[in-house]
């Protein structure tokens, strides 16, 4: 494995299973220079959302990086306002236009919406048919959502992007979706930030065995998984960091160990349940 590993998707697409997210990056030089750093670190996948509002910096800086279109993979998500208002092609349109491209490789509902999660769905499914993005999904569902969409579904979501973490590692909807042919994402996979994770002790333990950093440690437990991660840092040596993931390997032992630190529960500060959210 190496940072240009990818996994394949069930529609053939191939997405990198490192990218950088660029949730809580402010728009402008904050999240244009993570996104230009990012891309001379390696990185070939860049994960936004029209709700996160940096759109149009991480647009301006893949432009500004002269780099091929088809080396890079970008996501974005349609916001819940959208989808209530019935508003999710022109949604996605406007993303398109503030990131300065012609397609993307893949695009999410962002939240499940009771009542419109439907209703969204074959928008995605339309704009997917139009080429206009290579893949689809959806993000923070749970077991029951997705059961919902695929009564009515023509087409099976590519990615489930949940939050994911060895303080909530979701292996019951992890293997529930590697069932149903759907690739995990971790968002917040270093814990979120002003979370806890990175001071956990075991962690640091592991850590310090393999003379790595507690983060490399959770990204690298995230590769050996099989599920594709998107952390987020707005330091250029924090997100250089993050990319040397390759140079160790975590023993059985060790995975058990950080999947034992699982606990169960959607940790502060970011306990966003997807059944009871109320943004
Ligand atoms: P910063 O942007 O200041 O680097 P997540 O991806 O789980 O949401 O976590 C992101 C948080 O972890 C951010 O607060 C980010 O802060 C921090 N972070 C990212 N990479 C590292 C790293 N290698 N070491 C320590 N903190 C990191």
């Amino acid at each position: 494995m190496n940072l240009h590993s990818s996994k394949t998707l069930n529609n053939g697409v191939k997405i990198p299973f490192l990218g950088l997210g660029v949730f809580q990056c402010n728009d402008g030089d904050e999240t244009f220079n993570a996104v230009r750093w990012a891309i001379e670190a390696g990185y070939r996948h860049i994960d936004t959302a029209a709700a996160y509002g940096n759109e149009k910096s991480v647009g301006q800086a893949i432009h500004d990086s002269g780099i091929n279109r088809d080396e890079l993979f970008v996501t974005t998500k349609l916001w819940k306002e959208d989808m209530l208002q019935g508003t999710q092609m022109k949604a996605f349109e406007k993303s398109l236009k503030l990131l300065q491209l012609n397609y993307v490789d893949l695009y999410l509902i962002h939240w499940p919406v009771p009542g419109k999660t439907l209703e969204s769905w074959k928008v995605l499914e339309d704009i997917f048919k139009s080429g206009r993005a290579r893949a689809i999904g959806v993000s923070n569902f749970v077991q029951r959502h997705l059961d919902f969409l695929l009564q009515d579904a023509k087409i099976v979501p590519a990615v489930n992007q949940i939050q994911c973490h060895p303080y909530f590692t979701q292996q019951p909807l992890v293997a529930y979706c590697e069932k149903l042919g759907i690739a995990c994402e971790a968002w917040s996979p270093l814990g979120g930030t002003g979370g806890n994770l990175l001071d956990d002790l075991v962690l640091k333990k592991i850590a310090e065995k393999h003379a790595k950093s507690v983060a490399q440690i959770v990204l690298g437990w995230d590769l050996q998984r099989g599920t594709i991660t998107i952390p987020k840092s707005t330091h250029q040596k924090r997100i250089i960091a993050n990319t040397d993931l390759y140079t160790f390997k975590l023993s059985k032992d060790d995975m058990k160990a950080i999947n034992e630190r699982n606990q169960d529960t959607r940790p502060y500060p970011i306990g966003w349940d997807p059944d009871h959210i109320d943004f």
